[in-house]
């Protein structure tokens, strides 16, 4: 690494805090290297009263891009010059790209997670009915990402009706808005459930979102979490019977549009698994 940081022509990286656990320099890093190009990208951690000088920073330093990460990643907005339409309508930012000494706001999380699920179902999932439990950020992103795909139907469930209401005034007005007891008794309609909360993860790891008690004969349960790697709801609805996603594909997937809009390049995402699955292990 050390020949490799002194020929380095770009700067990337990611802004959060805290950030000493992010996997995103291993997955970049390693995929610069793999793909011959000089560049480095560093975890910067940025406390929260500090945003709007770091990201004069990065601006006045000609870093070439950067992800934005808990807890900026709607704070960073009024800091850019511009925000792309999908990040406008999850409002949120989380890849930043330089363009000419602008700094535009992106949302890759979204088109992330959709080329991960499109991998598990193809191109099917036209056809197929989806129900998305949570409206928080993470939620609005994978939600707005289906709404542009278009599936048969989208419905949304959460424990606070009324952030489901507003992400489909928002999103799309046709949307279905489910209570969680409703949800619950009509999870066998749906052939994608898609857990967007943060129950299943530490310290709510023994919980599960919404008790799967039937389900659709080939339903595909996916998970916006990845550590722990396999959530109890996961491995509840593998009981019965169905096949399952857990969110490395989504943190992979976000990566891998990130570089693309920063290099040009779609990178190796499997390479990228086997990275990420080498810092969880
Ligand atoms: P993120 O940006 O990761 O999506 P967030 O915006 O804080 O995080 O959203 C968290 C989501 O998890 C919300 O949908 C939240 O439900 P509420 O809108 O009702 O708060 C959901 N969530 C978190 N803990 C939950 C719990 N114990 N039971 C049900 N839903 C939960």
């Amino acid at each position: 690494m050390g020949d490799y940081l002194l020929k380095a022509e770009k700067l990337f990286g990611v802004i959060g805090h805290p950030i000493g656990h992010s996997m995103s320099p291993a997955i970049h890093n390693d995929q610069f290297q793999h793909q011959g190009l000089p560049y480095f990208y560093h975890a910067f951690d940025v406390d929260s009263l500090d945003l709007k000088h770091a990201i004069e920073g990065m601006k006045r330093l000609g870093v070439s891009g950067f992800n934005v990460t808990v807890p900026h990643k709607v704070e960073v907005m009024q800091y850019l010059d511009d925000i792309e339409d999908d990040a406008q309508t999850i409002g949120a930012v989380n890849t930043v790209v330089s363009q000419d000494g602008r700094l535009i706001g992106y949302n890759t999380d979204g088109k992330g997670y959709l080329t991960s699920l499109l991998q598990t179902v193809g191109e099917k999932l036209h056809d197929n009915r989806v129900l998305v439990i949570g409206a928080g950020g993470a939620a609005r992103a994978v939600i707005t990402a289906l709404n542009n795909y278009g599936v048969k139907q989208l419905a949304v469930t959460n424990r606070t009706p009324s952030k489901a209401e507003t992400i489909k005034d928002r999103v799309n007005p046709t949307m279905r808005i489910m209570e969680m007891n409703e949800a619950k008794d009509k999870l066998d309609q749906f052939d994608v459930i898609i857990n967007t909360t943060s129950v299943g993860m530490p310290p709510q790891q023994d919980n599960v979102p919404l008790e799967v008690t039937a389900l659709k004969d080939n339903a595909l349960l996916s998970d916006l979490i990845y550590n722990p790697l396999e959530t109890k709801w996961l491995q509840q609805g593998k009981s019965y019977g169905a096949q399952t996603l857990n969110g490395i594909g989504m943190f992979v997937g976000q990566g891998a549009v990130a570089f693309e809009l920063w290099t040009g390049i779609w990178p190796d995402t499997e390479r990228m698994t086997e990275v990420v699955l080498d810092q969880l292990r």
